[in-house]
């Protein structure tokens, strides 16, 4: 069987580093692996004017942020097709026949969905777009036949609606899709990158996001004020690494060669977590050290992110090539579909014959 990758973002914003450790750079590494037969990264437009309904702009602006974020990244467009949702008009049609096998009380039960009616105050006023928006990536990920969908933790619920999709689909009216494994990034600290305020969540609207497209100072103007522990004052307190932001960045982001080049009194970073709880190690110097860490990461994106930047015309045509090689994909699944739930009218002779030879035998 082909082993086949999608994955994708709305465009609400410019990707922040939350968004890289938690899939981005699993997708390059996955990418450059070669053991992939497709990679489809989608840019999800449609999904996000679920509830942007009032700000298409915002969305138009925002796919060229993220098609730059991701080539500036490492995604390369010769390996993943990079493409954008509303192109697609097989997914439309796709999650309409999905919506059939999902009912009403399933969907108020995923957790995710539940989450964002509280967050956006929807209450009694959830748009039925925004509702069944779950249905609309159970068809993003099969369309595609994606064997794997490498997310963050939030997308879990999503992965398992569409598992059961899946699963009723091919029980119902033959085997036509694929069943999808979410893959998870590989450490707690990658799993949901708190906001440099040490809130739970990276956020624009909180103002606690590092971007990949930050240039160096804000970068360091972010890192050297970022939350701690309130109760380390002196130097030489003790400290706390639980919930202390600093270390949890350094746990996603720092290796160990990372220590003999930017701090070589710590061979790594349980020696250095060590003497923050003994006491003696201050702020400063961690943040520091944060700052070189993630300047090491950052720098070779940005660089890159300014060489796209120079080319808009190129990025556009990487997004045209990209959604037409999805969408030739996304007709082939549609036709699987349909052939399965015997609305393929016009596919076969045979049914015409067999419509044929029923009314011309009766005289
Ligand atoms: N829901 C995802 C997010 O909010 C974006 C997305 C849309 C997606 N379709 C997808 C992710 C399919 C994985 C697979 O970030």
């Amino acid at each position: 069987m082909k082993k086949i990758i999608l994955t994708g973002d709305r465009p609400t914003g410019r990707l922040h580093i939350g968004h890289y450790v938690g899939s981005l750079r699993r997708r390059v590494e996955l990418q450059n692996t070669g053991e992939y037969d497709e990679i489809y990264i989608m840019i999800a437009d449609a999904q996000a004017l679920t509830d942007n309904v009032d700000n298409p702009e915002k969305i138009r602006t925002n796919i060229v942020e993220v098609a730059l974020d991701y080539l500036s990244c490492g995604l390369d467009p010769a390996k993943s097709n990079i493409l954008i949702q509303s192109q697609i008009p097989e997914l439309t049609e796709l999650t309409f026949y999905y919506m059939n096998l999902v009912t009403v009380a399933r969907l108020q039960r995923n957790p995710t969905v539940k989450t964002e009616i509280q967050m956006r105050k929807f209450e009694n006023s959830i748009p039925v777009g925004f509702f069944t928006y779950p249905i609309s990536q159970a068809a993003d990920i099969t369309a595609f036949q994606a064997t794997t969908v490498p997310v963050g933790e939030d997308q879990e619920p999503m992965i398992e609606q569409t598992r059961e999709i899946v699963h009723k689909f091919n029980a119902t009216y033959g085997e036509a899709l694929t069943m999808p494994s979410i893959l998870l990034p590989e450490n707690a600290a990658s799993m949901r990158l708190p906001g440099t305020d040490g809130h739970a969540k990276m956020s624009k609207s909180l103002g606690n996001c590092i971007y990949l497209s930050d240039d160096e100072e804000s970068v360091r103007k972010k890192v050297m004020s970022m939350y701690t522990d309130p109760g380390h004052i002196k130097v030489t307190d003790p400290g706390k690494i639980e919930g202390n932001t600093v270390f949890t960045y350094l746990d996603a982001f720092c290796r160990d060669e990372d220590f003999a080049e930017f701090l070589p009194d710590y061979h790594n970073l349980d020696e250095l977590k060590d003497h923050y709880r003994r006491g003696g190690l201050g702020d400063v110097k961690v943040k520091k050290f944060l700052n070189k860490v993630l300047q090491d990461r950052l720098g070779p994106i940005r660089a890159r992110r300014a060489e796209f930047e120079k080319d808009i015309p190129y990025v556009y045509e990487v997004l045209r090539k990209g959604s037409e090689a999805a969408e030739e994909k996304a007709a082939q699944t549609l036709s699987a579909v349909k052939a399965a739930m015997r609305i393929n009218y016009f596919d076969s002779e045979e049914l015409i014959r067999t419509w044929q030879n029923r009314y011309s035998t009766e005289e």
